[in-house]
């Protein structure tokens, strides 16, 4: 059983269409896997995940969490994402402060006027990609509408913002145009930004700017721009792909299974579980990369200082000796805890958003379209080292 795979190359191409048989052989064969060739050890069980993404004192984040960019130490970017304690104590105390769950929650409406705007033109087609002409459009409009991004703004921002994702094929790096997109962005943020603090709104943008909190030493700490600017990016980009990413992965499952697609039509309440049950099976950020800051020995193997690990969340949730029959899709199936959304201190901060935006995007989708098909050629895979999921989904309603 799972006997498919000796190498897990996060680059393949192949590896997208399925990586979990991979993943089991890693689990059963190798739970401490070394790959000399690319140069990293991977952890795939969930005990074994679970407990590096907490041990942050031997798994630092500072050189970034993607394989392909973990050489050097990224500090200096502003993004919270590659610090560690006590930087990342600091700024994610701040922009805790500001994005909270309560705030998020209020932002329901929102997210349902926008979900509507998008979905509501598509009834009546036979077919649409549900990727280009939805999901990818929602997380955006919705980061927008919270920081306070005006209306006539948005496109623009959103396409500088995906300018700076976007890679060519066997490129790491963006385009050198991404850059120029980069510096206008910025500079409308820096923009948006100085107006706030002359007149403070009621949005995200202000409170970033306003908020404070007091230090060990008695100091009043605030966020500076350039730190205000990594956060807008973080937003733009953290919380951008990986819903997109989500709910198209949800529509391909609950096609995959009609049963509990009709289940979910006809009980909306069943849908909070469904979300939960997608992060396990098969979430959008496979892996969390570190570097040992220190020699870590489990299962009788040693992980030498200095070596890059990836921390793979989406293998742990195929673990049998967490989750029983673990390839099976159920969104009935009780979850105490998945690391779909990450753990520890990285706990994704969005994980409130991201739980709102997926149950209304499922909401939404199927109670307009509850009975669809998906088109032979309608499933186009997108290619990441860490990031999973589709970049198109042709659904044809029935009629
Ligand atoms: C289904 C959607 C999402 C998934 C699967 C997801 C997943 C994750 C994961 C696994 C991490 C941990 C990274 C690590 O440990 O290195 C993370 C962190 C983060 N996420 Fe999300 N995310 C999602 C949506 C969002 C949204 C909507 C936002 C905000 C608008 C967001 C903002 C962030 C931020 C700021 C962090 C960094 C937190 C820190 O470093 O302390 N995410 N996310």
């Amino acid at each position: 059983m799972g006997e498919t795979a000796r190498e897990y190359d996060p680059f393949s191409y192949e590896l997208d269409e399925d990586p979990y048989p991979t993943y089991r052989w890693m689990r059963d064969r190798a739970p401490v896997y070394h790959n000399p060739r690319l140069d990293f050890y991977a952890l795939t069980r969930f005990d074994d995940v679970h407990r590096a993404l907490i041990d942050s004192d031997t798994y630092s984040s500072r050189y970034g969490t993607s394989l392909e960019f973990m050489d050097a130490p990224k500090d200096g970017s502003g993004l919270m994402i590659f610090m560690d304690p006590p930087e990342h104590n600091r700024y994610r105390a701040l922009v805790s402060k500001v994005f909270t769950p309560r705030q998020i929650a209020a932002l329901e409406p929102e997210v349902r006027r926008i979900a509507r705007g998008y979905l509501d033109p598509l009834v009546g087609r036979d077919r649409f990609d549900v990727v280009r002409e939805f999901t990818a459009r929602l997380p955006m409009d919705v980061i927008s509408a919270l920081l306070g991004i005006p209306a006539t703004d948005r496109r623009w921002v959103q396409e500088g913002s995906n300018a700076m994702l976007h890679r060519d094929p066997g490129s790491p790096l963006p385009r050198p145009e991404a850059f120029e997109a980069q510096k206008r962005v910025f500079a409308f943020f820096q923009e948006q930004m100085d107006e706030r603090r002359k007149r403070p709104r009621d949005d995200l943008m202000t409170r970033l700017v306003q908020v404070d909190s007091v230090d060990e030493a008695g100091r009043t700490v605030r966020l500076t721009d350039q730190e205000i600017r990594g956060f807008l990016l973080l937003l733009a980009t953290a919380g951008n792909e990986t819903v997109t990413k989500f709910l198209a992965t949800a529509y391909l499952e609950l096609w995959r299974h009609p049963d509990q697609r009709r289940a979910l039509a006809a009980d909306a309440s069943l849908i909070p579980g469904a979300v939960e049950e997608t992060l396990r099976y098969d979430p959008p950020s496979q892996y969390q990369g570190r570097v040992a800051l220190r020699d870590a020995t489990l299962h009788g193997e040693t992980i030498p200082e200095g070596a890059k690990v990836l921390l793979i969340n989406g293998a742990s949730g195929r673990d049998e000796r967490k989750f029983p029959d673990p390839d099976r899709y159920d969104v009935h199936r009780e979850i105490d805890l998945h690391l779909g959304l990450g753990y520890g201190r990285h706990l994704c901060l969005g994980a409130s958003l991201a739980r709102l935006e997926s149950r209304i995007g499922i909401e939404e989708l199927l109670h307009r379209f509850p009975d669809y098909e998906v088109s032979a050629d309608g499933i186009e895979r997108m290619h990441s080292s860490n990031v999973r999921g589709l970049a198109g989904l042709v659904l044809e309603p029935a009629n």
